[in-house]
């Protein structure tokens, strides 16, 4: 499967990695690969991949060789982009510009917010459960859980009225499939639209949400400029809603089949966290972004010019034996966040405490009111086949009483 490229460097067919079992199962060709190095070229391409744990560590940390910034414009699947005033912010920055948006971000997204929320985002998974259909009745918890909760939570953040929701819930999945046609760009140019609709008239009467603290957040008598505040409304959305969703559904796609987990966490809550910190390390939700080299160097034995574009794979590195012992094993008794599945180093997650508590009240309101949960008689979908995100698009399952 492996050769190795004219620099030394091993090297993957391209044809590897867009195969259907890849997408299913990536993780035995990342072992394959590991064997080889840490560092592997795609043949064909000008790519590399990071898959080795200390490596991708090694990237993370190190902004001023590997760059962050690169394409703004958001693609969908189909390779089509979304309309210009959707440009991606902050995390396809460097330092500076990076520096000074965190900084700004960082005043109004404290973890203390996210503990206010708590409250909230529990009484939104009871909602969300009390819907469920009763009985041994099949449900997908896709649909029914993991996609509504993050896109409410987001949404109310941001001060957006429940009575709107909806509409943002629909533009917010328009944003991530960013299928235009008309139609679609349409739904993103409302969603601006509105957004911005939503700064004016937090300036005029500023409220206790995101985007008034957006608004208001300064430093050193600089403030966010409008389309930044558009541009860090939308990352949220992209970067806060699917991942979520995937991170619930991977969790319960564990405990789908071991019964015995369900019933360990449920007699035991102080397992939860490490159960999801886990599932962030055995399954994570997002696998892979871009960098870009600013100067050559030298990444596990391989010399990359500069320009050479690579991925940090986060999720090949969460399964690196020389990182974790029997890494394709579900164990939680590991040492917790040593994993990736959250970055490390400038652009670590943002959102990893709301993550964290969305995925922990998700799963404590389930075990309250579950005895038992149970894979459904119609088969798992995952998600459509993306090297960046992991999770599934349909997760079938019974919750019995
Ligand atoms: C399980 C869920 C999540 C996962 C696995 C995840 C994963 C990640 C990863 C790997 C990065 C680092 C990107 C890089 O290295 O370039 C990141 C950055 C980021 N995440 Fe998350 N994320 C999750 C949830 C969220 C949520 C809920 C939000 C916000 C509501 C969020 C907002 C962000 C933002 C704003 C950044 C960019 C930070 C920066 O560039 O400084 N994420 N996330």
């Amino acid at each position: 499967m492996t050769d190795r490229d004219r620099a030394g460097a091993p090297q993957v067919d391209l044809a590897t990695l867009v195969a259907p079992d890849f997408f299913d199962d990536p993780y035995p060709t990342y072992a394959r690969l590991r064997e080889q190095g840490p560092v592997v070229s795609v043949a064909g391409t000008r790519t590399h991949l990071v898959i080795g744990f200390d490596e991708a560590y090694h990237v993370l940390r190190h902004h001023e060789i590997y760059s962050s910034a690169g394409e703004r414009r958001i693609v969908g699947s189909d390779g089509v982009a979304a309309p210009d005033a959707f440009q991606l912010v902050l995390i396809t920055d460097d330092p500076p510009r990076h520096t000074r948006l965190r900084g700004l971000v960082n005043r109004a997204f404290t973890p203390a917010r996210v503990r206010d929320l708590e409250p909230f985002i529990r009484s939104v998974v009871e909602q969300l459960v009390a819907q469920f259909a009763r009985g041994e009745r099949e449900l997908d918890i896709v649909a029914d859980l993991t996609v509504p909760l993050p896109v409410t939570v987001i949404a109310t953040l941001l001060g957006i009225p429940p009575a709107d929701g909806g509409r943002f819930k629909r533009w917010s999945s328009a944003l991530i499939s960013a299928q235009q046609g008309s139609a679609r760009a349409g739904e993103l140019m409302e969603m601006a639209a509105y957004i911005m609709g939503a700064l004016r008239a937090r300036r005029a009467a500023p409220a206790e949400d995101l985007i008034t603290a957006l608004a208001a957040a300064e430093i050193d008598g600089e403030r966010l400029q409008d389309i930044e505040i558009l541009g860090l409304a939308v990352l949220l959305l992209v970067a806060g809603n699917e991942t979520t969703t995937n991170l619930i559904g991977n969790m319960l796609n564990v405990l789908a089949d071991r019964p015995d987990l369900w019933a360990r966490l449920r007699d035991d809550r102080t397992l939860i966290e490490p159960f999801i910190e886990e599932t962030l390390r055995f399954d994570s939700p997002v696998q892979s972004l871009p960098r870009v080299t600013l100067t050559e160097t030298v990444l596990g034995g391989v010399t990359l010019p500069a320009g050479t574009q690579i991925h940090v794979c986060y999720g090949a590195a969460n399964r690196d034996p020389a990182a974790f012992a029997e890494p394709d094993t579900f164990r939680l008794d590991r040492e917790l966040s040593r994993h990736v599945a959250f970055g490390t180093g400038i652009h670590y997650c943002l959102g990893a405490p709301l993550a964290r508590a969305e995925a922990r009240l998700a799963l404590d309101v389930l075990l309250d009111r579950f005895g038992e949960l149970r894979r459904g008689p119609t088969a798992a979908l995952r998600q459509r086949a993306s090297h960046i995100v992991r999770g599934f698009q349909m997760l079938p399952v019974v919750l019995g009483e």
